[in-house]
């Protein structure tokens, strides 16, 4: 499965969904009660997750501005409309190159889930300025922190770890992704924009039981090691057997460090 794939998003859905932190919800949804509508743009929608997840939420009318690069998400998404009060429409463009356009009309929300780590630092200093300059709350779900918690351990952990976490630096089409530092620095950018922060961990809990889940994940990070400095294919594919062993013994569980952030301007322009 590839990283933005139909497959790979189906399945990760509802770990995403337990995941997603129950205050960073509540927060947003505090924030809009006295509203009768609320424009919103989820950037790479992928499927529609944020969608499904955030608007039986939202007490308000709701028109989803759906925006990603990948026409067949997109359909996906528009067919999954949640509820009867959601409006949605499905916009095709590159957000590296056309964000202004995603972000064009009135906006109250700007929502994304699992998208910052894949962003560079200059791309996300734009996407702040942008949406600071108009005072729009922003949304942003499951960016992946850095944190990896595997059981049983194995002596080769520490070494997929770290060339997972280098592999997370590497270009996702927006410049040298943010990887595990995207949420540590769209706090620190949306603080420097006078906004008030609400954040929590959305960790992955992935358990014993979740065989597809964890055989997908390990697998994908047994090739995002191998390319990496420091680890052979061969250490790389040997540590995949071994906890695949325990994947069918289950004994395996893993957690996977997320971090969910809602940020709110303090003043109005
Ligand atoms: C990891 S997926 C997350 C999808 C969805 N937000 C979710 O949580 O299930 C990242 C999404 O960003 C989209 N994407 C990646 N690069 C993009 C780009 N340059 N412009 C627009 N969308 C992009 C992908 O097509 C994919 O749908």
């Amino acid at each position: 499965m590839s990283s933005f794939s139909d497959d790979w998003l189906a399945l990760r859905e509802p770990y995403d969904a337990r995941a997603r932190n129950a205050k960073v919800l509540a927060a947003v949804a505090a924030s809009f009660e006295q509203h009768d509508t609320i424009q919103i743009v989820d950037l790479g929608c992928g499927t529609g997750s944020t969608m499904r997840a955030l608007s039986p939420l939202l007490a308000a009318r709701q028109k989803w501005r759906l925006v990603d690069n990948d026409t067949e998400l997109l359909a996906k998404a528009m067919a999954a409309r949640p509820l009867e009060c959601v409006a949605a429409t499905a916009v095709t463009l590159d957000l590296n190159r056309d964000l202004e356009a995603a972000l064009d009309g009135p906006i109250n929300l700007v929502t994304t889930s699992a998208l910052l780590d894949l962003v560079s630092e200059k791309w996300l200093e734009r996407l702040a300025m942008k949406v600071a300059a108009r005072s729009i709350p922003f949304y942003a779900a499951l960016s992946y922190d850095g944190r990896i918690e595997l059981t049983p351990v194995d002596p080769f952990d520490t070494a997929i770890t770290a060339a997972v976490n280098a592999h997370q630096r590497t270009d996702k089409s927006f410049g040298p992704a943010l990887g595990s530092a995207a949420a540590a620095i769209a706090i620190t950018l949306f603080q420097s924009h006078s906004y008030a922060l609400v954040q929590g961990a959305s960790d992955w809990v992935i358990s014993s039981d979740d065989c597809k889940m964890q055989s997908e994940v390990l697998a994908g990070w047994a090739k995002a090691a191998a390319g990496t400095s420091g680890l052979t294919a061969a250490d790389a594919s040997a540590w995949l057997t071994r906890r695949r062993d325990a994947v069918d013994a289950k004994i395996s569980s893993i957690r996977v460090g997320h971090i969910d952030v809602f940020a709110v301007p303090m003043r109005t322009r």
